[in-house]
């Protein structure tokens, strides 16, 4: 059971910002609601609405306002809860690590960092101090890696649930081209998978993510393993790397060489459709991204991760238009944040990059809504109509002097939240609730 009980009836004070749509590149009025001095309206964790606090009289009824406890953020931003759609929790220790790319950086520092996860001890520590530092920044939905070991996935999930956040995550699998001791086999990965299924899918808020590290550390037999689970299992999601780095993509081609590309590697063994996500998807032919689009498989845009590793320019807006799902990620530890503030930071630097830059409310969008949306989570979160959880997030657009000078000299909405994607991180997060309960 959650340590956490929701106070029944929440009524939250401040600026409200929610989505109910992409707003493409040019920011649509009607994708965003905004009420500047705004109401949330929660009951039993549960979203009943929001709107201008000067309507509140007229759509709350009079009980409801006299037993609502009151939380008042006057003065600042209240949004969904962030949505990281991949990061690997056991890197936390090795973010930050110098002078590799893709292949050599995983060799070097990842797995034996991961091979510290034998000890159930460090996966406990370590889930505690990621779901810590995940609050911290105002991300309440994750979609995490755990190691080769199943006690990291144990260790994750209940730190996770200890909060009743709505997160993903998932066992490793890699049986090929890895150190023994993160080295599991097809049969010891579908048996160990299979438990943790029973043990934790479905289990409140949380959902298991088939987690097949990446077709070079996987044999045949075990994506085909990864495949029939997916397959097997009402809701199962699928989490996996694609297309990172050029030296993969070319690995990839010699190992798989009956395949027409890296995605269809993924194909051949059931791993694509609804429910799946793949990090980073640079490197991707307009085949690969049709195949996506056609069967709903989304990407995780890593921009702190992709410039930290070399790894190249995710095509934001070329994929949208297409009509990929994607979802905004921090990939710790190749990324070099928790934030996703700061992520949408290096989103919009890589966008300019194509010369498409990431409009402001976009980002937000796509932290928010867009994350929830390529996890097939939206049903439950990612914006404010009545009947979503609530996770929010409470944001002060003046918590340090050069974001307060900077917003001093905003005029509009798009501005301040623009300000806020440059120069923001965790310290303008005040608060974040958890299903309505104040969880940081
Ligand atoms: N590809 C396979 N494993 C990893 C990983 O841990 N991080 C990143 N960025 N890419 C990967
Ligand atoms: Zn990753």
């Amino acid at each position: 059971m959650p340590a956490f009980q929701s106070e029944s009836t929440l009524l939250v004070r401040g600026s409200v910002l929610h989505f109910l749509a992409d707003p493409g590149e040019n920011d649509a009025a009607d994708s965003y609601q905004y009420f500047d001095d705004g109401y949330l309206w929660v009951e039993a964790g549960i979203v009943q609405g929001c709107g201008h606090w000067s309507a509140l009289e007229q759509v709350v009824p009079a009980e409801v306002r006299a037993r609502a406890a009151r939380h008042d953020h006057r003065g600042r931003l209240i949004l969904p809860g962030f949505v990281d759609t991949h990061m690997h929790y056991a890197q936390a220790g090795v973010i930050g690590s110098f002078g590799r790319q893709l292949l050599d950086w995983l060799n070097h520092y990842t797995f034996p960092a991961e091979a510290a996860f034998a000890d159930p001890a460090i996966a406990r520590h370590t889930a505690d101090f990621v779901v810590q530092q995940l609050l911290a920044h105002g991300t309440t939905t994750a979609s995490v890696f755990g190691t080769v070991h199943p006690a990291s996935v144990d260790a994750f999930m209940t730190a996770a649930q200890a909060h009743d956040m709505r997160v993903l995550c998932g066992k490793a699998m890699m049986d090929r081209h890895c150190p023994d001791n993160v080295r599991d086999t097809a049969a010891s990965a579908e048996r160990e998978s299979q438990a943790l299924i029973e043990r934790w899918h479905r289990k409140g808020r949380l959902r298991y993510s088939i987690t097949p590290r990446f077709a070079p550390t996987s044999t045949p037999e075990q994506l085909a393993v990864a495949g029939a689970l997916y397959a097997a299992w009402p809701d199962l999601h699928v989490q996996s790397h694609l297309a990172e780095n050029a030296k993969e993509v070319a690995w990839v081609k010699t190992l798989f060489p009956e395949q027409r590309d890296y995605l269809d590697v993924y194909a051949r063994y059931g791993l694509i459709g609804p429910r799946t996500i793949y990090g980073h998807c640079i490197h991707l032919s307009a085949a690969e991204r049709d195949v996506m689009v056609a069967t709903g498989t989304a990407a995780a845009f890593c921009p702190t991760s992709n410039l930290f590793l070399g790894s190249g320019f995710f095509d934001y807006a070329g994929a949208v238009a297409a009509g990929v799902r994607v979802g905004l990620a921090t990939d710790i530890g190749g990324g070099t944040s928790f934030s996703m503030i700061r992520t949408l930071a290096e989103a919009y630097k890589v966008s300019q990059v194509h010369g498409v830059p990431l409009s402001p409310l976009r980002g937000w969008y796509l932290a928010t809504l867009g994350g929830a949306n390529a996890l097939y989570l939206d049903d439950f979160i990612g914006n404010f109509t009545p009947g979503k959880e609530a996770d929010f997030v409470v944001l002060d657009l003046e918590a340090t002097d050069e974001l307060a000078f900077r917003i001093s000299h905003a005029t509009t909405l798009a501005e301040r939240l623009f300000a806020l994607t440059t120069l923001g991180d965790d310290r303008c997060v005040t608060a974040t609730y958890v299903m309505g309960v104040r969880a940081y």
